[in-house]
């Protein structure tokens, strides 16, 4: 159960008739999706389907050729929205400055931007180590970390800006098993503390049916089916079933 009290309280993200072309072939066809407040979204699907191309819009690094985002009710592309809500986004790559320490990858925003005396900078970057489980580790830079480790820096640095928004892409990629349920984990105790909406995107199996409050299915730029895992487990759509379903076989065995 989430806390209803928990601080910051997520958001809600529409987005409806989304298309996207590069060199004209098209990379998302009309996409709809309702993403309600302070629900862990996963966004699950073959590589090539367009995963990364629509996390990209939804958070507005990227524009589409047709249709809307809104979050909270106002297009992701004003600029009055980024006064209200705070977004971030955990990149695939983890995306860490090698050349700063732990604790400066992740105050960066926040130093970058003088949004707080360096004192408090510090106090906050130490709570979100220890939220991610690296209380301690300010001073170690990347290069001496753990894949694991840097992903969960990542998403330290963008906890530090308190989001009411958190995008990962990939989150369990490059990870081993054991890892990456460490990984999911972490997401789904961060949604449940912190009440924030999480979009996940990931071709993980076991990391969408693990965490997902609803699970969209996309195919070759398309939504094929948006449920719960259940729903999703029981979906009649056959492209579904031999997504969900995909096993390396080995004849006579
Ligand atoms: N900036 C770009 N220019 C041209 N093609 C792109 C660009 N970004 C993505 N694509 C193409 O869009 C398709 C979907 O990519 P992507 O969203 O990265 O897939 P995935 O579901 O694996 O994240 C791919 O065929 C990719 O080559
Ligand atoms: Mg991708």
């Amino acid at each position: 159960m989430k806390s209803p009290s928990a601080i910051p309280e997520g958001v809600r993200v529409e987005v409806s008739g989304l298309s996207k072309s590069f060199n004209g072939s098209p990379v998302l066809k009309s996409i709809d999706l309702e993403i309600h407040p302070g629900e862990i979204f996963v966004i699950m699907g073959p590589s090539g389907s367009g995963k990364s191309v629509l996390l990209k819009q939804i958070i507005g690094l990227d524009s589409p050729d047709a249709g809307t985002i809104l979050i909270e009710g106002e297009p992701v592309t004003s600029r009055t929205l980024l006064n209200r809500v705070r977004l971030a986004m955990v990149f695939q790559s983890g995306a860490l400055l090698n050349s700063l320490t732990v604790g400066e990858n992740v105050g960066l925003f926040l130093t970058e931007h003088r949004l707080k005396p360096k004192a408090e900078i510090d106090r906050i970057v130490a709570e979100k180590l220890a939220l991610v489980g690296l209380q301690g580790m300010e001073s170690r830079l990347p290069v001496d970390l753990s894949g694991g480790m840097k992903k969960r820096v990542a998403i330290a640095r963008a906890l530090a800006i308190e989001p009411q928004l958190l995008l990962y892409d990939e989150p369990t990629s490059e990870l081993d098993p054991v890892m990456a349920v460490t990984i999911g984990e972490e997401i789904l105790s961060l949604s449940q503390r912190m009440g924030l909406t999480s979009i996940v995107v990931s071709h993980d199996r076991d990391l969408a049916f693990g965490i997902a409050d609803r699970i969209a299915l996309m195919h070759e730029g398309s939504i094929l089916s948006v449920g719960t895992p259940a729903e999703t487990r029981a979906s009649r759509n056959p492209i579904v079933q031999q997504f969900l379903n995909a096993k390396l076989k080995r004849e006579n065995n």
